[in-house]
């Protein structure tokens, strides 16, 4: 399918999505975010994607929500379409790992966009910031929430309240990203561990992705039940007894997802 905003290409069982507004920075309007949430759907029923990776330009992998967009509207607008969160329900609705190669700037929507992602690998000319309280605004699609999560109050409260931008050192740092590496080396770097992860049995991944999201949705005792279950269910799949007899017999594991 032919995006105006995205060029998706699909290879070696990875959908790598660019987001592709290069006048704008990616600000991300609702044509981006709705061809985002049909192109994840997609990739999501295609049997030939194991892994996904989103990505920007090297200036930026999103700026925000476009604020050229956003000025013309008001609360009723806003409140009645209930602005962008069927775009980003249908993101978190994608049950394959989604990897965010960012360079440039996460700004807003941008950096809100990246956590949304299961995890984050970083470019050096990465930053990352919630500038909405400049525009007299704060951020609308999880920021205060994911933020807090991953970097403490401490440092979520100083984002958000001077609206400035961390750099992806103090990112990294900040347990923001996951790794970070010379820009030159980004896309290399994502698609290398979005490869490892196809590699995988496709069950272990997605309960790997459901357990650890249940993290943050529920106590730690839940989430250690749940975590028990679901490894006690994977010794009733066929890629189970592969894994193991693989390593016993000192050869490479053959997933077959069953
Ligand atoms: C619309 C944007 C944009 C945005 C950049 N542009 N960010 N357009 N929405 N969020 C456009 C500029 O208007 C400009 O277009 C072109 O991209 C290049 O940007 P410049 O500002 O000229 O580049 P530079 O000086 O390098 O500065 C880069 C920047 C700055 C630091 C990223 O553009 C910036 O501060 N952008 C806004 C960041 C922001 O406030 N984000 C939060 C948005 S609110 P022209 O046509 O002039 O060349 C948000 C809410 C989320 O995200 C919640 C949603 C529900």
């Amino acid at each position: 399918m032919a995006y105006q905003t995205l060029i998706v290409d699909i290879d070696n069982h990875i959908a790598l999505i660019r987001l592709n507004r290069p006048d704008a920075m990616n600000a991300l309007n609702s044509t981006l975010l709705g061809e985002l949430a049909d192109a994840l759907g997609a990739a999501d029923k295609n049997d030939k994607v194991r892994c996904i990776v989103i990505t920007g330009s090297d200036k930026a992998f999103a700026a925000g929500a476009d604020i050229k967009e956003m000025s013309e509207k008001g609360f009723v607008d806003m409140f009645q379409a209930d602005f962008f969160a069927p775009e980003t329900e249908a993101l978190l609705r994608v049950r394959k790992p989604i990897i965010a190669a960012v360079a440039g700037y996460a700004l807003g929507g941008g950096c809100e966009l990246a956590m949304m992602c299961d995890f984050i690998i970083a470019a050096d000319t990465a930053k990352f910031g919630q500038p909405e309280i400049n525009l007299g605004v704060v951020a609308g699609i999880g920021g205060t929430q994911r933020l807090t999560r991953f970097v403490g109050k401490s440092k979520a409260m100083d984002m958000h309240l001077t609206g400035r931008f961390m750099d992806a050192e103090e990112a990294e740092r900040s347990g923001l990203v996951s790794r970070v590496v010379p820009a030159s080396k980004l896309m290399d770097e994502a698609m290398t561990a979005a490869s490892k992860i196809a590699e995988k049995s496709q069950i272990s991944v997605k309960v790997v992705k459901e357990a650890v999201n249940r993290s943050y949705e529920t106590t730690l005792r839940e989430g250690l039940l749940f975590e028990r279950r679901v490894f006690h269910m994977l010794f009733n799949t066929a890629d189970q007894q592969e894994g193991m007899s693989a390593f016993l017999e000192k050869r490479q594991p053959q997933f077959r997802d069953q």
